[in-house]
């Protein structure tokens, strides 16, 4: 765990949640956790070698800065949901520890730490889970109030090797079977997003056998036709990896519930799919027409649902294949512009297709054959 330079001379300062979880594991932790027993925001204005990035009263949160180190910390705190499957609200600022770790999702992510002497606090017996291997929340109405606790659960299972226990799993089956979709699908999607962003075909196996796509659609999933991590892996380098669950996730039939929480982006991706999946391009230059300018994302989709030699095809030998001759040129060589000039693009290009070595002077007279 990092070092981190800050006073806490009354005692109530807390390493919490996956940070704790992740040292005991001995695996790197994405982020810090701190939480004070009481309200963080006043102690945070006490340190003098801390900068205050945010403040959100409301929670009791704020973000710091220390010796370069970003860090979240929080009024422990404990929660109530008004409405199941939305953000919970706060009852109480600077409860003690105990009640603050009892809102949390898995008995492994409600451990503490004391800041100061380093000693565990285990309320939930999340050493013993953590042990055993086993998730297991802290309550029963853990995935009615927070059903994006599932998704977690499926990544955690993924990422430590981890199980359900049988009473959780149990729950989560029962929840699956009566979801309530009126929920945060802006949630769910951070959580799919986190979790199949880890490219397991694991976790994709999981989420359709064990029923959790049930949270975002009643129709499972199709299998894909190969599967889906040993592509993304071969072409990692030409992905951005912050877009790989959306290859897992566009090979659901229905994700209508979270399309409105997707970014611009995101849209193409999934749309320029829709479009293509079912077209089946008889040759190099059809591949090239079909693919060209569609996201890298819809064409490894396009290959693990669809037809996975047309879109290696299209990565391996075509993509960088491209036309030298401008429009302008062809003005310059005295054609006047036309639709004809696409035409004109189309003839050279298959050509440079089959001889990707045509130089651009060979460009230029295969133009001048095609207008005369
Ligand atoms: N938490 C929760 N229910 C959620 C999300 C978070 O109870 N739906 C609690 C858990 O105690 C978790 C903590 O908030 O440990 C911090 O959440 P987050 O940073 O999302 O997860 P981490 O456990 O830190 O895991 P990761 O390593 O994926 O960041």
């Amino acid at each position: 765990m990092k070092i981190i330079n800050l006073k806490d001379t009354q005692n109530k300062l807390f390493y919490i949640g996956g940070v704790v979880r992740d040292e005991l594991l001995g695996t790197e932790s994405f982020d810090v956790d701190l939480t004070y027993v009481g309200n963080a925001i006043e102690y945070a204005k006490t340190l003098e070698n801390v900068e205050i990035l945010k403040v959100n009263e409301p929670f009791g949160t704020v973000r710091i800065k220390v010796e370069g180190e970003e860090i979240d910390l929080a009024s422990t705190r404990s929660e109530f949901y008004p409405k199941n499957g939305h953000l919970p609200v706060v009852c109480e600022l600077g409860c003690e520890l105990k009640k603050d770790v009892q809102r949390r999702d898995f008995t492994i992510n409600a451990l503490a730490k004391n800041f100061t002497t380093g000693e565990i606090v285990d309320f939930t017996g999340g050493l013993e889970d953590l042990k055993n291997k086993k998730l297991r929340v802290l309550h029963d109405k853990s995935f009615i109030e927070d059903p994006t606790r599932i998704i977690r659960g499926l990544k955690f299972s993924v990422r430590f090797g981890f199980e359900l226990e049988p009473h959780t799993k149990n729950l989560q089956k029962n929840y699956l079977e009566n979801v309530n979709y009126d929920m945060s699908f802006k949630r769910v999607k951070k959580e799919i997003k986190e979790t199949f962003n880890l490219n397991s075909d694991l976790a994709f196996e999981k989420f359709r056998e064990d029923g959790i796509y049930r949270l975002i659609s009643k129709t499972p999933p199709n299998a894909p036709k190969t599967a889906i991590s040993p592509v993304i892996k071969k072409y990692a380098h030409l992905l951005n990896p912050q877009n790989i669950w959306l290859i897992y996730l566009t090979a659901m039939p229905d994700i209508e519930r979270l399309l409105p929480t997707f970014d611009r982006e995101e849209m193409r991706i999934v749309e320029s799919f829709w479009e293509i999946q079912n077209f089946c391009p008889q040759d190099d230059f059809e591949i090239y027409k079909m693919f060209e300018q569609k996201p890298v994302e819809t064409v490894i989709l396009y290959g693990v649902m669809t037809d996975l030699g047309t879109a290696t095809r299209y990565l391996d030998k075509l993509k960088d294949i491209k036309l030298t001759i401008t429009g302008k040129e062809l003005v310059a060589m005295g054609f006047k512009p036309s639709k004809k000039f696409s035409d004109c693009f189309d003839f050279v290009l298959r050509k440079k297709i089959t001889t990707p070595a045509l130089s651009h002077e060979d460009e230029l007279s295969l133009a001048r054959e095609f207008f005369a």
